[in-house]
């Protein structure tokens, strides 16, 4: 046989492989806000991933030049380009998980909320075009503010009438993984070994990391709570002033978006015993429809909602101290897609 056929047969057998759809990682992930700080590492990241087959990368700006960077990696994951709204389409379709980190990011002296006036229209557009195009894809959101990007994105859900709490998700790994750090360091302990569950929201106060529950047990004075609790709280603050002006987290959310997209992705493949904290809807807190606790994800999203487990009296002013600042941020959410 001719080189040239032998080729175009290995090439065909690869397309096919890639196209397939008995094959378990035959995966589409789309990233909105591609070009980004957190878009770019972030798109690296899922690039090196044997569970994605195609990688899907949108923003209004510079999606080409990412993605023509992005593909000349040798690895078995088809990157494509998509810009401007008509080609989201294109980049959504057949979508198996959207993670969208779109929008702009604080500046020192920012709250989180700050970002709503530009956040809440991006993510709702985007939102919109998941919901047409993709609504059964796992939907994760890591624009902020969160804690209404989330209710944003579910109303747009509901609206179109395809709404399913199962699937869709605020990533609040990062907290998870400053956490992680910050207790690993503070009480020299593998870091590898460090697990502390995070609830709440994702922003200041709305941040409670359950240090009651850290893996392994660790014993904390008083000091020592209120030092951790507070850093966790601000960690995002510290990166925002240390950038000075050129943004916030974006090298460490890759990294976290990255943690919770393969989650999600060896879960839907049928992996069990899988566990993430996200900012889902959720009845766990009676007055806050969406709440972050550690979740058992499955096939289908959220297969088991583990709630808060026992917190200590310390835990229990800090939830008690965050519930009204939640709630306000989730009904601005709600109301932004009643109103706007
Ligand atoms: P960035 O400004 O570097 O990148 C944002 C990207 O979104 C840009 O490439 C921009 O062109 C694109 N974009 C804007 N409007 C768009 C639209 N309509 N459609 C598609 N793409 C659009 O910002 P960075 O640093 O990547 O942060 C992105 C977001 O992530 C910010 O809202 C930031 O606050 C948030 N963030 C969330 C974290 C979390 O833990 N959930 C942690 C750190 C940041």
């Amino acid at each position: 046989m001719c080189t040239f056929i032998r080729r175009m047969r290995i090439s065909h057998l690869n397309t096919a492989r890639w196209l397939s759809t008995s094959r378990t990682n035959n995966m589409k992930v789309s990233v909105l806000g591609a070009a980004g700080g957190i878009g770019q590492p972030l798109s690296l990241l899922l690039k090196q991933s044997p569970l994605i087959s195609h990688l899907a990368l949108y923003d209004i700006v510079n999606t080409p030049g990412v993605a023509a960077d992005l593909s000349h990696i040798n690895t078995s994951t088809i990157v494509t380009s998509h810009t401007e709204s008509p080609e989201l389409y294109h980049c959504l379709k057949d979508a198996d998980l959207v993670v969208i980190p779109a929008g702009v990011p604080r500046k020192p002296g920012m709250t989180r909320d700050d970002l709503f006036t530009t956040n809440a229209s991006i993510v709702k557009h985007l939102a919109t075009g998941c919901a047409e195009h993709c609504p059964n894809a796992f939907i994760c959101i890591i624009a902020n503010p969160v804690n209404s990007t989330v209710p944003i994105t579910a109303e747009v859900f509901k609206d179109n009438g395809v709404y399913n709490p199962k699937k869709i998700f605020g990533v609040t790994t990062l907290d998870i993984v400053r956490a992680n750090t910050f207790v690993a360091v503070s009480k020299d302990l593998d870091v590898n070994q460090v697990s502390i569950p995070v609830v709440g929201g994702h922003a200041g106060v709305t941040i409670l990391p359950l240090l009651s529950q850290a893996k392994p047990t660790v014993n904390f004075s008083n000091e020592e709570l209120t030092t951790l609790t507070t850093r966790i709280q601000n960690a995002g603050t510290e990166v925002v002033e240390a950038k000075a002006g050129q943004g916030s987290a974006t090298l460490s959310m890759a990294y976290a978006g990255a943690r919770f997209v393969f989650s999600l992705l060896r879960a839907a493949q049928g992996e069990r015993g899988i566990s993430e904290c996200a900012f889902v809807e959720s009845t766990v807190v009676p007055e806050l429809p969406y709440f972050s606790t550690p979740l058992l994800l499955g096939k289908e999203g959220i297969a088991q909602n583990f709630g808060l487990g026992k917190l200590s009296d310390f835990e229990k002013k800090g939830l008690e101290a965050l519930i009204p600042e939640l709630s306000k941020n989730i009904e601005k959410g709600i109301r932004f897609n009643k109103f706007e």
